[in-house]
């Protein structure tokens, strides 16, 4: 794999996560065929691909939902290969799943309260709530519906406040632009930002919608077909010709939606 830009600025930092050579298969059918990538500390990392590349089964491979054939994934130093999604939680990564998946039944308070029960430090939760309640003010006025009864969009903020109510040193985010609007993608990209630089928080967020990830992430990779086929800086990223053209549609006349393992050429 090619050094990340942020490796060869601190080459003697431990990364927060490291993924080492990983295979998941789903029965016979090879998902991930050989990722690596390292994540610093303090990093906001997005993996971009199409429908199907992979993306969910790298973030369920790191979080212990699907088990690994081959390869290691490491936390802050620890072996943290299929172990029980449980345990990585408590160890301090939380998961923002494909699709939200809130508890519908319960009020949204009741949600966010869900997201703290591995914690210790009990006395923090109520402040904690208030953080989230002044990252997403609507949230706030539906703190008694049941979640079920919010919109799209306020069921992904909702989900992102209750991965952050276990307090986690890094937050994985399985396409949180899936299905809402330009204008509350933003909202909710704006808010992982700041999340990322006030509170320290690592990121690692997959997405198809390449343009807000590009422009929020500070470095990507692209995955196709279970494979990192490019990794650098978002912002050398958005220069390339492949990228411009494959993912942000940027290309007129181009062979757009053809796959471009198809077209036997190289990355450029
Ligand atoms: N539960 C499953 N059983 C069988 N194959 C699956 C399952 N989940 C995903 N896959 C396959 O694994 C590959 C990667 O899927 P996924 O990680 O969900 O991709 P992405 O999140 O990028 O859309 C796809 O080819 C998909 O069809
Ligand atoms: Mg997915």
């Amino acid at each position: 794999m090619p050094t990340s830009a942020a490796e060869t600025a601190h080459p003697a930092a431990e990364p927060i996560l490291k993924v080492a050579n990983i295979e998941t298969y789903y029965g016979p059918i090879l998902a991930i065929r050989g990722v690596s990538f390292s994540v610093p500390r303090g990093e906001f990392v997005t993996i971009l691909g199409a429908n199907g590349a992979g993306k969910s089964t790298i973030l369920k491979t790191i979080t212990g939902l699907a088990d690994l054939q081959k390869g290691t994934v490491h936390f802050e130093g620890k072996p943290i290969h299929n172990r029980d999604p449980d345990v990585v939680t408590r160890m301090g990564i939380s998961l923002v799943p494909e699709g939200r998946e809130v508890f519908p039944f319960l009020s949204v308070l009741d949600n966010l309260k869900m997201g703290a029960y591995v914690r210790r430090d009990t006395d923090r939760i109520a402040t904690d709530i208030e953080q989230v309640f002044e990252y997403f003010p609507s949230l706030r006025k539906a703190a008694r519906r049941a979640a079920m009864s919010l919109s799209g969009g306020e069921q992904q903020m909702l989900a992102i406040g209750r991965a952050l109510m276990s307090n986690p040193r890094m937050m994985l985010l399985d396409e949180p632009s899936l299905g809402l609007s330009p204008r509350l993608v933003g909202e909710i990209f704006t808010i992982l930002a700041r999340i990322n630089a006030e509170r320290g928080v690592t990121l690692l967020v997959v997405e198809q919608n390449a343009s807000v990830a590009l422009k929020t992430a500070r470095i990507g990779h692209v995955l196709e077909m279970g494979r990192i086929v490019m990794s650098d800086t978002t912002e050398a990223l958005m220069q390339k010709e492949d990228v411009k053209e494959f993912y942000l549609g940027l290309k007129a006349g181009g062979v757009r939606g053809t796959r471009r393992w198809k077209r036997r050429k190289t990355w450029r």
